[in-house]
């Protein structure tokens, strides 16, 4: 995925009057009078407006309606969407729209491209959500493919389309500067989700970070711990999951520190590049996808790349302790007990569920920077993704305020996410016999008791944790979203971490 092309801009223009390949139109439910497209079905001798009505397009929710003008306008196609009623409009709806707008001129082969606002959602989230869109939509995982396939789109340019009269204070232009780089963030991450276990290695994430580093103009620095700096910190939970690989752990700090920062926040995400299960080796089936388990890590370190070059005046720790969980004669096992750097001792009965050991170090190492709050982000449990289903993400935090801040945030954005509870009652689940605790609980509850396992490792920081096993990779192309890695979790964080000016 080449991230110079397409140049978005701004255009305080109607979209009647538009040149390029393919201009799209946003048309609320039965609102097909709306001035902007009765605009269009003018000029084009009322053709618009009667193709709607034969195809039964009524402006339902991504209900499309695709049209060439035959070169009676400016833009030889024009695309209809959907937006569903008014009243239920959600402004994160527009990022779906835009890249689908934009996809529809790629399948055109179209080089241009033109994405209508609605004429009273011209805002600046409104602009920055249709820009990371319009920038998302172009996204697909390319690398591997070869001949045909692997030609690139012709789309050189997006414009956003915004009514003439809106705010020329350079408010928009900022939005768009910012959805450009929450997407290209995104786009980021999705690839090193994307990309396969062998390529990208515990290695391959360190360098990646120290390219961050140095590409950040010394706004972010980067530190890098081998298995002797971890072993000497008593990362020996990180360390027990790393045994079994022939690749050498890899404990990633990435600090963007600015002037007068006023709060420490961390950012912490799972970053086991493949997981086999290790010697509680998991069925072929449920391995297949297991290269998306540094998902969280992958979001951590692109979202300090981010929050660098848009300023945010917190100070941002991205932390990611990234290793291969496998099987083999070096590998820790069952029954096995260990104490990492929280000082609490582990039996591990099951290698499978090696993130929260992983997690416990990463924490316990957080901690000790004195964050004002920390977030772990994670691909956790299979059992979050049963219990809310293949898109969502939970919440399990020890703070309801902040809880709260944080789901405010991914509402903003429009990435679902729903608080579980950490039920103390539960906790029994994860007692040990021979020590403090044990790394799975019984059958019921597990993204719960992966959540209360975690917490035994914050002491009193406000922490949120996402278990984003779901959404981490998405099962199908929906809107902004391409199947596969989804950078999810981003775009609340970048939310959270850089406030609106
Ligand atoms: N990485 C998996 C969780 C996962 C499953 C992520 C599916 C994405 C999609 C995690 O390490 C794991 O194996 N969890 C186990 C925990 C169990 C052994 C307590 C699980 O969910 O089965
Ligand atoms: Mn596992
Ligand atoms: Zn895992």
């Amino acid at each position: 995925m080449d991230t110079d092309r397409p140049s978005l801009h701004l255009d305080r223009a109607e979209a009647r009057s538009v040149a390029g390949d393919l201009v799209a139109l946003p048309c609320f439910q039965d609102d097909l009078r709306a001035p902007a497209i009765a605009a269009v079905d003018a000029a084009l001798d009322g053709a618009l407006l009667r193709l709607a009505e034969e195809e039964g397009f009524a402006g339902k929710k991504e209900q499309t309606l695709l049209l060439h003008t035959l070169s009676k306008l400016g833009a030889s196609r024009v695309l209809l969407f959907g937006l569903g009623p008014r009243k239920d409009l959600s402004l994160p709806d527009l990022r779906h729209y835009a890249a689908r707008a934009v996809r529809a001129g790629v399948r055109a082969g179209g080089k241009s491209v033109a994405v209508a606002l609605p004429a009273d959602e011209c805002g600046p989230l409104a602009v920055q959500l249709a820009a990371e869109g319009a920038l998302l939509g172009r996204y697909r995982y390319d690398r591997y493919l070869t001949g045909e396939r692997a030609k690139p789109d012709k789309i050189e340019s997006v414009r956003l389309l915004v009514h003439p009269e809106a705010p020329s204070n350079g408010s928009l232009e900022k939005a768009i500067d910012r959805g450009r780089a929450i997407a290209l963030g995104a786009m980021a991450a999705r690839d090193l989700v994307n990309a396969p276990a062998s390529e990208v290695t515990p290695d391959f994430l360190a360098d990646y970070a120290r390219a961050i580093a140095a590409r950040s103009g010394g706004k972010v620095e980067c530190k890098v711990l081998g298995r002797k700096e971890c072993a000497e910190l008593g990362m020996n939970l990180f360390l027990a999951v790393a045994a079994g690989s022939e690749c050498e752990p890899r404990f990633i700090h990435l600090s963007y520190k600015p002037a007068g920062a006023t709060r420490r926040f961390v950012v912490i995400g799972k970053g086991v590049t493949f997981d086999s299960g290790g010697l509680s080796l998991k069925p072929a089936a449920s391995m297949e996808d297991m290269k998306i388990d540094m998902a969280g890590g992958a979001v951590a370190l692109t979202t300090a790349e981010v929050v660098a070059k848009l300023g945010s005046p917190f100070e941002v720790h991205a932390i990611c302790a990234a290793t291969e969980n496998m099987p083999s004669g070096k590998a820790y096992r069952p029954g096995d007990v260990f104490t990492g750097m929280g000082g609490k001792s582990v039996e591990v009965l099951n290698t499978d569920a090696e993130g929260r050991l992983t997690l416990a170090d990463a924490l316990a190492y957080a901690i000790k920077l004195s964050p004002a709050e920390v977030v772990d982000l994670a691909t956790l449990t299979g059992a979050c993704m049963v219990a809310l289903g293949p898109h969502i993400a939970g919440v399990m935090s020890n703070d309801d305020a902040f809880a709260q801040r944080w789901l405010q945030a991914a509402g903003t954005v429009g990435e679902d996410m729903w608080r579980l509870p950490l039920p103390e009652r539960l906790r029994e689940a994860i007692k040990s016999e021979i020590a403090d605790m044990k790394n799975i609980g019984d059958r019921w509850g597990g993204a719960l008791t992966a959540g209360l396992f975690l917490k035994e490792f914050v002491g009193e920081v406000p922490w949120v944790h996402v278990d984003l096993a779901a959404p981490a990779s998405m099962d199908k192309e929906y809107g902004a979203y391409t199947k596969g890695g989804s950078g999810f979790a981003l775009a609340t964080l970048v939310e959270y971490l850089c406030p609106r000016a």
